[in-house]
């Protein structure tokens, strides 16, 4: 079990939380293109840096996160010194540079990499994500990161990681994108289902035939980034409502996320064989990406510890079995 952390919450009564609790870590944001590789000639190492120091002192696994996305990605990435958008060949060349040295830092302590993230379009009509990566490099980008990643570190797990996987249209899609990248060769061992929910999704029926789905790829399948929010689920940040107001954790939500949690996990027991990993995206309720998005400022309550760090009744429905 797993979760995702931030370089202070390493520094906080969180910590012990986590060694008590977790096996391995995400690193949150720590690790992504921006934040670590802020200009082209300078590394930011220093978040990265103080969650690996972090796990080997605590013999805790840790997942690398994440070497291309559209989100988190720095200007300079995509221009030249005119500020004019760069070529196929010279983006393909930073995407190597950036790859190579940041998968070969953490070689001794990162087993597992999510190499490339979210690169499916949301829209029915659309396969690919239209993003500057795409636009500039068309699909080829997706198969070259994983080439490079995996020349840095020939032993590390190397998956492609995606959100809502258990829409049938998005989840054929991503399906379809990780079979081929396999056909052709191409070194991918796993596939990272994000995992953000709510207490009104997924159906049993859903996430069982999401994880039977991937689960014929004969690839690892992770849950990488799992929360239960108590709203209903939406994809794109909004405006606040005059009922977002309504933001308490109240019974009814609590009996909810307890029933939902207990079936997830009833799923995942039955495919024990294919999913290798469950890892929370962030440690508590006292803080969590949920609580500004897709509302800024409404609290959520979508994790197994509460802001005092205390296990939930959900939690006892989770370790039960
Ligand atoms: O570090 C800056 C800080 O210097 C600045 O003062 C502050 C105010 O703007 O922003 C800080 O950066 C924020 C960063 O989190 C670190 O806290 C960014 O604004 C904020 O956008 C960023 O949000 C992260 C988000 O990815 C970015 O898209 C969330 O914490 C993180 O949980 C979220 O994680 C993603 C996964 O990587 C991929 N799947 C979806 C998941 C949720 O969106």
């Amino acid at each position: 079990m797993g979760v995702a952390v931030s370089p202070r919450a390493l520094q906080t009564d969180e910590a012990g939380l986590i060694v008590q609790q977790f096996g391995s870590m995400t690193a949150e944001n720590a690790m992504k293109m921006g934040p670590i590789h802020p200009e082209e000639n300078r590394y930011n190492w220093a978040g990265g840096d103080s969650i690996a120091a972090f796990a080997k002192r605590n013999n805790l696994k840790l997942r690398g996160h994440t070497l291309c996305w559209h989100n988190q990605t720095p200007r300079w990435m995509f221009t030249d010194a005119k500020g004019d958008t760069v070529t196929k060949e010279v983006l393909l060349q930073r995407l190597k540079d950036h790859i190579t040295a940041v998968v070969t830092r953490y070689k001794d302590v990162i087993y597992a990499w999510d190499v490339v993230n979210e690169v499916i379009s949301d829209r029915p009509d659309e396969f690919y994500r239209n993003s500057v990566w795409y636009r500039i490099c068309g699909e080829e980008y997706i198969a070259r990161a994983f080439e490079y990643a995996h020349a840095a570190d020939p032993k590390a797990i190397l998956f492609y990681n995606d959100y809502n996987e258990i829409n049938p249209v998005k989840r054929d899609k991503i399906y379809k994108l990780v079979k081929d990248l396999k056909d052709k060769g191409i070194p991918i061992h796993g596939v990272g289902l994000q995992g953000h929910w709510s207490v009104y999704e997924p159906t049993e029926e859903a996430l069982t035939a999401t994880l039977e789905k991937f689960k014929g790829l004969g690839l690892q399948v992770q849950v990488t980034e799992l929360d239960i929010s108590v709203y209903p689920k939406e994809h794109g940040r909004r405006e606040r409502k005059p009922e977002d107001a309504d933001a308490a954790y109240t019974t009814e939500r609590e009996q909810k996320q307890i029933q939902m949690y207990d079936m997830i996990f009833r799923v995942f027991r039955k495919y024990k064989g294919t999913l290798t990993a469950v890892t929370f995206w962030n440690i508590s309720d006292r803080s969590s990406w949920l609580d500004n998005f897709p509302v800024p400022g409404r609290k959520d309550y979508p994790l197994l510890f509460d802001k005092d760090l205390k296990p939930k009744k959900a939690f006892d429905e989770v370790v039960k079995f």
